[in-house]
């Protein structure tokens, strides 16, 4: 592993329709260098609103910005988060509800204040006041400084499918069977899956800051090209970041390899 100074440097970047495209040699290259990245831009700021997501890609990430703060070099003491989704009624107990795994990847290992860590609440009796609340919460914290986010197989950011519009907004959508079926491996059999979630709506994303999405892996390929170098269109969810100005991804070389 690096050093939280050292420089990862890519292999190769690709610049198409207003996204920077950063390839790295490997995951951990990719984890590394999301890491620094996030860590410099936390350190830079004395307040700092970090939009994070869940799922394989991001756990190495997270592991290295843990140990960065455990080596002195970084606090998330001034650090306001909030998460992408959560699963409608898995209660944040579950091993997969996304609290769940916020909490043991990232959140109970730094110095983050947790009254200032926000997942929304699957379980909530009204959702869309849920939904509404955390609208109103990133306003009122004065917007998210980066969102990091993974990519699905059909492109979707967040649970935000194939289909969503270009100015939704937090709310309850329904998981597509292919999301539920990659999910699966998560749970014991594919019935458990939840077929609902929360989740933080396209423009709510792209209201961000700045954008930060990795992907690794050959089985991303496909929807991060769509993403980069296709057409702009919900058909393709991550490809709605080709109108923001701050959009970087990291990929691997097997991610990238459509491109
Ligand atoms: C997670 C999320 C999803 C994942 C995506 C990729 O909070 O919102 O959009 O980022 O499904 O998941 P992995 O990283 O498991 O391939």
């Amino acid at each position: 592993m690096t050093s939280a100074k050292q420089t990862i440097s890519p292999v190769r970047v690709v610049k198409k329709n207003g996204i920077r495209v950063e390839v790295y040699e490997d995951a951990e290259a990719v984890s590394a260098a999301a890491a620094a990245m996030i860590a410099g831009r936390i350190t830079a700021s004395s307040k700092f609103n970090l939009g994070l997501a869940t799922g394989s890609t991001p756990i190495k990430t997270y592991d290295e910005l843990v140990r960065i703060h455990e080596a002195g070099e970084l606090t998330f003491s001034h650090v306001t988060s909030f998460n992408l989704d959560e699963y409608v009624n898995l209660p944040p107990t579950h091993d997969q509800s996304y609290r769940y795994f916020m909490m043991k990847h990232l959140l109970d290992r730094v110095d983050i204040p947790l009254y200032n860590t926000f997942v929304l609440n699957g379980q909530a009796v009204d959702v869309d006041a849920e939904c509404s609340a955390f609208e109103g919460l990133i306003k009122a914290r004065g917007g998210v400084d980066l969102w990091l986010l993974g990519i699905g197989g059909n492109g979707h950011i967040g649970f935000n499918e194939p289909g969503s519009a270009v100015d939704s907004r937090t709310r309850v959508v329904t998981l597509d069977d292919c999301t539920r079926a990659d999910n699966a491996r998560f749970f014991a059999t594919l019935d458990d899956v939840p077929t609902h979630a929360v989740s933080a709506g396209v423009q709510t994303i792209t209201d961000s800051h700045a954008v930060l999405l990795l992907a690794t892996g050959a089985g991303k390929a496909n929807a991060v090209a769509a993403a980069v170098a296709g057409d702009c269109s919900v058909d393709c969810p991550a490809s709605l970041l080709q109108g923001h100005d701050d959009t970087t991804f990291m990929v691997d070389v097997q991610a990238a390899k459509m491109l």
